[in-house]
């Protein structure tokens, strides 16, 4: 794959965000940081590696800069106004699809005005798509930004193969039913070769919906729309386990675990979460849970502590302001009663890190807390295992992650019952060495057998790109 002779490409990504974001230091210069999120987590290293095009927003309003080169990939940022950053990401996006298609974790807001930016925006995207592929090109829709792309760029390049992923939940017909213009998105997506989902569960939700909104006839895993086949599987996305093998393995990292460790007192058993501040991830019903068993006495201040790392994520939208006063003051109220001088009970970080950073946090974790209301798969709790060669360390998983059909050997607890969290937890602080470990060895098998790469070449194979690899499914 790559770039043909007239500049057009033969493998397009096309998503809501680069995988850097434009920012500007308190210098004033511009300059360029990774974006957050599992999505570019897991792409990066198949764009890079397939020497592709990534069509996408830089994260600031404006203009966009003219297509550059990083890392490998070619970049063709797609420009957003203040105005459409407001209706289409922070609103359609995030305050109207997020939340229903996590089932109503929050309340989902309905405009008329964000519904156009998002139309308008997903207009843009297509067209920007179809200007960078190539004749025959392969194009790679990703998430729930961009639901209308693949019909869309199909009626301007009806010669593309499109692929469509979707990285969050898929939910139930009779919430996706509450959403306006709903026949709209499902015929946005059915624009696609190819609908990939994080679980079976979510194909099988969509599939129905073809029947009861489009009045089509799904059979086994596809469906006829307009005298063409539209598959619809599961591809659980996963992480690139070299990464984290490669960061494991330096000695800089491990010896920036044992400082970790160290400074954070020494004997105490280390509770970790590493989340986006967001309020699927069921940060504070697991504050509440640490804080429950501290004022149980079932945990002492003097025996573990909790480092929860909250990256900053949408920050101008209503809900994750209210959302972060809400976990500040539960963890300004765990402190307050159970801290000692120079011994915090948890460690709280809003804040941004490194690979490198992130990965001596889980070396030097006893117990890896990743306990979300609804989460598509979680990259957090893939990546955790995979950063323990050791095979120590316990990671309590909420059921409700798409990562908990495949690491069922974690402490599974139900996420919205705080008591559960607390069994798991202590489960998870009580267990035998030679139990954690074999656990672990499970899971990292599962997670070493299905990484990222097996995951890209299992979707494009299923979408019949040529060069798939012999052990990828079925074509479709
Ligand atoms: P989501 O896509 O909802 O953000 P995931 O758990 O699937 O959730 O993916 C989150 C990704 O972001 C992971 O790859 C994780 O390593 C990364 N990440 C999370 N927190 C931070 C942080 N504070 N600094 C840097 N990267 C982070
Ligand atoms: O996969 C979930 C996801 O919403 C991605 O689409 C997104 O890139 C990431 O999380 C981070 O969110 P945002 O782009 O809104 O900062």
């Amino acid at each position: 794959m790559g770039e043909d002779a007239g500049g057009g490409h033969e493998f397009v990504v096309v998503a809501n965000r680069l995988p850097v974001d434009e920012v500007t230091g308190e210098d004033g210069q511009h300059r360029w940081e990774r974006s957050p999120g599992g999505l570019v987590s897991a792409l990066q290293p198949v764009v890079r590696q397939r020497g592709g095009a990534w069509v996408g927003w830089t994260g600031s309003a404006g203009e966009a800069p003219e297509p550059f080169d990083i890392d490998g990939m070619r970049l063709r940022p797609v420009p957003l106004s203040a105005e459409e950053v407001d209706q289409y990401y922070e609103g359609q996006s995030n305050a109207t699809i997020w939340p229903l298609f996590h089932d109503l974790v929050e309340q989902p807001t309905h405009r008329r005005d964000w519904r156009r930016a998002y139309e308008a925006v997903n207009r843009r995207f297509a067209r920007a798509a179809a200007d960078a592929a190539a004749p025959d090109a392969t194009v790679w829709v990703h998430d729930y930004q961009l639901l209308l792309v693949p019909a869309m760029l199909r009626e301007l390049r009806p010669d593309v193969r499109i692929g469509f992923f979707l990285h969050i939940p898929f939910p139930p017909v009779e919430l996706f039913m509450q959403l306006p213009r709903r026949r709209e998105l499902l015929t946005g997506l059915l624009g696609a070769d190819l609908v990939g989902f994080q679980g079976a569960l979510a194909a099988q939700n969509f599939l129905r919906l073809t029947r009861l909104l489009a009045g089509l006839e799904p059979k086994d895993d596809r469906v006829e729309v307009d005298g063409r086949t539209v598959v619809a599987r599961a591809f659980p996305i996963s992480i690139d386990v070299a990464e984290v093998d490669q960061l494991t393995a330096d000695p800089a990292v491990q010896e920036r675990a044992r400082q970790l460790r160290t400074e954070l007192g020494g004997d105490r058993r280390l509770l970790l979460g590493v989340d986006r501040l967001d309020y699927t991830k069921g940060i504070e019903q697991r504050l509440e849970a640490y804080h429950d068993l501290l004022a149980d006495g079932e945990i002492s201040n003097d025996d573990v502590v909790l480092v929860q790392v909250a990256t900053p994520s949408r920050q101008r939208i209503t809900q994750y302001q209210q959302l972060r006063e809400r976990v500040e003051r539960e963890v300004g109220r765990t402190t307050g009663e159970f801290g000692d001088v120079g011994r915090a009970p948890v460690h709280y970080l809003f804040q941004s890190f490194g690979r490198a950073e992130l990965v001596a946090l889980y070396l030097a974790a006893d117990v890896m807390l990743v306990t979300p209301l609804r989460d598509g798969m979680n990259l957090v709790a893939k990546e955790f295992v995979a950063a323990r060669r050791d095979e120590q360390g316990a990671l309590v998983l909420s059921e409700f992650t798409g990562a908990a059909a495949e690491l069922d050997d974690a402490f599974l607890v139900n996420a919205h019952d705080t008591d559960d969290i607390k069994r798991g937890i202590l489960e998870a602080l009580n267990a035998d060495p030679q139990d954690l470990a074999a656990r672990m060895r499970h899971m990292r098998e599962q997670v070493r057998a299905h990484d990222i790469d097996y995951w890209a070449r299992d979707f494009l194979g299923v979408l019949g790109v040529p060069g798939a690899p012999p052990e990828a499914r079925e074509a479709a």
